[in-house]
Order: structure tokens, then C-alpha cells, then sequence
């Protein structure tokens, strides 16, 4: 059978974005690589359809198939909402059902754009690395948690909790992904002054010695953070948890630029078929203040796919060619408007970027 697709546009830009994926994926099709695609609705335009941002139907599909592509949810629309039907919770839903702990944010920087950055050219020109942030527990989720009254003044407490299995299976997942990449794995913690960051260490050296093609390196995170802007090519994959990967992967993903271009993973347990259970979205939202106007760029939800292509079905030349197709466009001066900053030049558009891309593929 193909591998199989579940497409969730979304609101606003994101059936914009989805519908340039859409020629993208296509042409894999033409290629010998088909997927059997289906698509349905989340977030505010599944509680237009349904009273609720996701259907049980839709939420089933998602369990079954090989990989999830969203665009993205919400809008001013739906902001007075309640929010057990707010259209976030369709995402949260998808989220925690699938167990997706494993968040993936890499910070690519293609050189045609490395201006972009606030950081020097050289340091960031080539960038290709990628965190791995824990995303269903630690300090966010740990009991006890509150605010109390101690002494006569209020506390506000919450708890770094995190248990074996759950250092250990996030660490597998960014073995596994630094076997599909450079073999480096640097673990980030704060072992000095933490207990659970002790059990990190621990627990992912112990982790280590399933994968002795890998290089692992431990360090702390707040001497992560100094590297990251210092010399971020020094890194391949990083793994850390909820509160430090959450700070880490929006500091990396700065160093490359633009909101437009930042894809997304977010990776649970392996299925039957031995493929991670997952879900591929850009990070960017539903930008109400540019939907329908055809100013959207298309780049993170392209980038996106070919994460889904590298790390869900295992076509990593395939993944490389889309993203050689995007450093064809840039690097000859397609530019949506996100891009173009204070330069003078015309923007294309979503559509415009998106058939440029594929004519890329076309012709690699
Ligand atoms: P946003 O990411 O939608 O937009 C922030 C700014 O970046 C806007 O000026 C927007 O025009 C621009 N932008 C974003 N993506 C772009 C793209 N692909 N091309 C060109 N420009 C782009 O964040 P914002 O404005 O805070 O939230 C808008 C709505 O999206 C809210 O309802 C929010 O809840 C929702 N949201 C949804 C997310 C998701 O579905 N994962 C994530 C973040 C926000
Ligand atoms: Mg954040």
C-alpha cells in the first residue's frame, strides 16, 4: 500500500499554504512516490462544520494513517469561543491522543536568505541543525502545582518532574533522527544544580549505548544557549527538556529568519509498521492579517512535508531535493513578501512560490 496522508489545512493561511503542498506532493506522485491522501477539517473550520475544532472521525483517521500534515488553526473569528471548543483544542486533542512528545524545530538557514539573520553571515551561512524538545511533560506538567499561602504570603509552585521512560523514549527519538542526519547528538540539561536533569544525563547515556554510531556530547543549557548563538554549526541534533527546549528551539529558530520558513515535527511512539506516529505543521499560525490575499508564504508548510518525507517515510533523497528545489527559488530571488524586508523588489505570491517550486523539482 502507499503510504498514507492525512492533510489538515485549517484556518486562515493554512488552506492557502496547504494547497501549494498539495502540487508538491502531487508531483512525488508523478515521480513513482504516490501517497494516498485524504483531508479533513480542524480547528475553527470543524466547528463551523461540526460544533467541535475536531471531529471523532477525523481524530481516528489521524491514529491510523502514516503522518499528519497541518496547516494551521484559529482567528479572530473564533476568539470568544469557549475554549473547550476554541480552535487550539483541536490541535491539543491531536497532540496528547497521538502522544506526540517528541517536538522537532529545525534551524535551517538557506544561504540566499542569510542576511536574514542577526547573527554574522558565516556563522549562520549552511546552518542545519535541529532540537528536540520533550513536549508532554516536565516543570509545565509536574504535580504539585499551584499557588499557595505560606507565611503569610502567596508561593507559586510548580514541579521538574520527569520519569525514566520518559528521558528514555525521547531520547531514542533523536538517536533515531541523528542516525538520519549527521550521527551527533548533543544532550542539554542542567546536571549541576537539578535532580532531573542528573536523570537526563543519566538516562541518556544509558540510551546512548543502543546507538555507538552516535556521538553524544552532554551540556548544560545555559552554556547551550552562549554555543547556539556563539558557533551554532557546531551542532547536529540537540535533545532537551519541555522548559529548556521550549526557550532553545525559538532562540535557534531566530538565527534563520523569518516566520514563513519554519517547519515543524512532533514525533510519538513507533507504530506497528515501525513508523513514529506524527504529525508535520509549519510554526507559524493562521496569520488572519494576510489570509485571502495571496501574500502567504508557502515555504514552512513545504518544508514541513519534506520533514514528513525524511523522517516518517524514510525518503531522505527525496526530502533533500525538495529543500534544494526551495534554495533554487530563493537563491534566484523569489521572494513572498515576509521576505523582502525593506528591499524595494515585488513579492510573488503564494501560488507564484509554490509552481516556482515545483518547477525546481522539474528541473533537478
Ligand atoms: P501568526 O504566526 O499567525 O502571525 C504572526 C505574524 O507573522 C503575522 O504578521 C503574519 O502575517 C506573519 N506570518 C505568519 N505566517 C506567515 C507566512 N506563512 N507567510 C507570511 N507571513 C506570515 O501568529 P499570530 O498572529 O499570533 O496568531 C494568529 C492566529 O493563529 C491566532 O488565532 C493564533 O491563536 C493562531 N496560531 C495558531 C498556531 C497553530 O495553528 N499552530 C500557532 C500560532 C498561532
Ligand atoms: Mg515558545
Amino acid at each position: 500500500a502507499n503510504p498514507s496522508l492525512l492533510i489538515l489545512p485549517g484556518d486562515g493561511i493554512g488552506p492557502e499554504v496547504m494547497t501549494e503542498v498539495r502540487k508538491v506532493i502531487d508531483w512525488y506522485g508523478t515521480q513513482g512516490f504516490p501517497f494516498d491522501v485524504s483531508e479533513d477539517l480542524v480547528g475553527g473550520a470543524a466547528y463551523d462544520a461540526h460544533g467541535a475544532p475536531l471531529s471523532d472521525e477525523t481524530m481516528e483517521k489521524a491514529q491510523q494513517v502514516d503522518a499528519v500534515l497541518l496547516g494551521a488553526v484559529g482567528g479572530p473569528k473564533y476568539d470568544t469561543l469557549d475554549f473547550s471548543v476554541k480552535p487550539e483544542r483541536g490541535l491539543l486533542r491531536l497532540r496528547k491522543e497521538m502522544d506526540l512528545f517528541a517536538n522537532l524545530r529545525p534551524a535551517q538557514c538557506f544561504d540566499a536568505l542569510a542576511d536574514f539573520s542577526s547573527l554574522k553571515k558565516d556563522v549562520v551561512a549552511g546552518l542545519d541543525i535541529m532540537i528536540v524538545r520533550e513536549l508532554t511533560s516536565g516543570v509545565y506538567f509536574g504535580e504539585p502545582r499551584g499557588i499557595i499561602t505560606e507565611n503569610n504570603e502567596r508561593v507559586g509552585i510548580n514541579t521538574q518532574r520527569y520519569t525514566e521512560s520518559e528521558i528514555d523514549r525521547v531520547a531514542r527519538s533523536a538517536f533515531d533522527l541523528a542516525m538520519k542526519r549527521g550521527k551527533k547528538l548533543c544532550s542539554m540539561e542542567k546536571a549541576n544544580v537539578m535532580e532531573s536533569g542528573i536523570l537526563w544525563r543519566d538516562v541518556v547515556t544509558e540510551v546512548g549505548k543502543d546507538y555507538p554510531e552516535v556521538e553524544l556530547t552532554h551540556m548544560y543549557a545555559d552554556a547551550g544557549a552562549m554555543q547556539l548563538t556563539r558557533w551554532p554549526k557546531q551542532f547536529d541534533v540537540i535533545v532537551t527538556d519541555n522548559l529548556f527546549g521550549d526557550l532553545l528551539s525559538d532562540l535557534a529558530a531566530m538565527l534563520t529568519g523569518s516566520l514563513g520558513m519554519l517547519p515543524s515535527a512532533s514525533l510519538g511512539l513507533p507504530m506497528a509498521n515501525g513508523r513514529p506516529k506524527a504529525m508535520y505543521e509549519p510554526v507559524h499560525g493562521s496569520a488572519p492579517d494576510i489570509a485571502g490575499q495571496g501574500k502567504a508564504n508557502p515555504i514552512a508548510c513545504i518544508l514541513s512535508f519534506a520533514m514528513a518525507l525524511r523522517y516518517s517515510f524514510d525518503l531522505g533523497t527525496q526530502a533533500d531535493q525538495l529543500e534544494a528545489a526551495v534554495e533554487k527559488v530563493l537563491a534566484d530571488g523569489l521572494r513572498t513578501a515576509d521576505l523582502l524586508g525593506e528591499e524595494g523588489r515585488d513579492p510573488v505570491s503564494t501560488s507564484e512560490m509554490g509552481d516556482a517550486i515545483v518547477a525546481a523539482l522539474e528541473d533537478s
